[in-house]
């Protein structure tokens, strides 16, 4: 079977590259401006692995001096729904003590995972804490939590595509697109 993505499984592209890169350099230029004359260091967080491109984008999009780190989480769950608990997989490298921390995250959905991140880490007591998040579908909050900073609010569609996947794959898509329900109703 050919390796080749098949993009036929794609229904349709939500946000071209090109998009995504004009919505990334505004979100860059705005935490830029927010931030270029905070007392204290910042750090900006991936949640891996959803974010990784935006993470790699979004940092150099600002023009910051920042730390970059990583951090790995795994939500109890099932595919299309998290728990809201959440395991930390892999943690950060460094303190934030009294640092500015800015969460960059692929998709907030039930909002439940960002939620326990964001006590977790304000227990660490940084001087503050914000989360970017790439796409929203508010139309699926089970909590009060909405991101500080948002590329594009979405609808209830299964999206994939620019670091999210379907079973682990088309995470490198260079756009983000609705994944085709038949592909993943074979599995239901
Ligand atoms: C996704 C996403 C968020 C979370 C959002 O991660 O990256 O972390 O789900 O869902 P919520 O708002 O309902 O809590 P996922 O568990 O798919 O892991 P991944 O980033 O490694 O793909």
């Amino acid at each position: 079977m050919s390796k080749l993505i098949n993009h036929d499984d794609i229904a349709k592209i939500l946000y071209t590259e090109e998009q995504i890169k004009e919505r990334i350099a505004a979100l860059g230029a705005e935490l830029r401006k927010d931030y270029a004359d905070v007392e204290g260091e910042i750090v900006l967080i991936c949640i891996l692995k959803g974010a990784v491109m935006f993470f790699a984008d979004l940092a150099r999009a600002m023009d910051l001096n920042l730390q970059m780190e990583f951090m790995g989480i795994s939500s109890y769950g099932n595919e299309q729904r998290t728990s809201g608990i959440v395991r930390i997989t892999k943690d950060i490298d460094t303190s934030i003590m009294g640092k500015h921390v800015i969460i960059a995250e692929d998709i907030m959905d039930s909002g439940l995972t960002l939620s326990h991140l964001m006590k977790l880490l304000a227990s660490r007591e940084p001087a503050s804490v914000k989360i970017c998040c790439l796409l929203d579908k508010p139309s699926r909050r089970e909590t009060d939590i909405a991101p500080d900073y948002c590329g594009f609010t979405i609808p209830n569609e299964f999206v994939v595509g620019y670091g999210l996947d379907y079973n682990g794959f088309l995470r490198n898509l260079p756009y983000v697109g609705v994944l085709k329900p038949s592909v993943y109703r074979i599995e239901e």
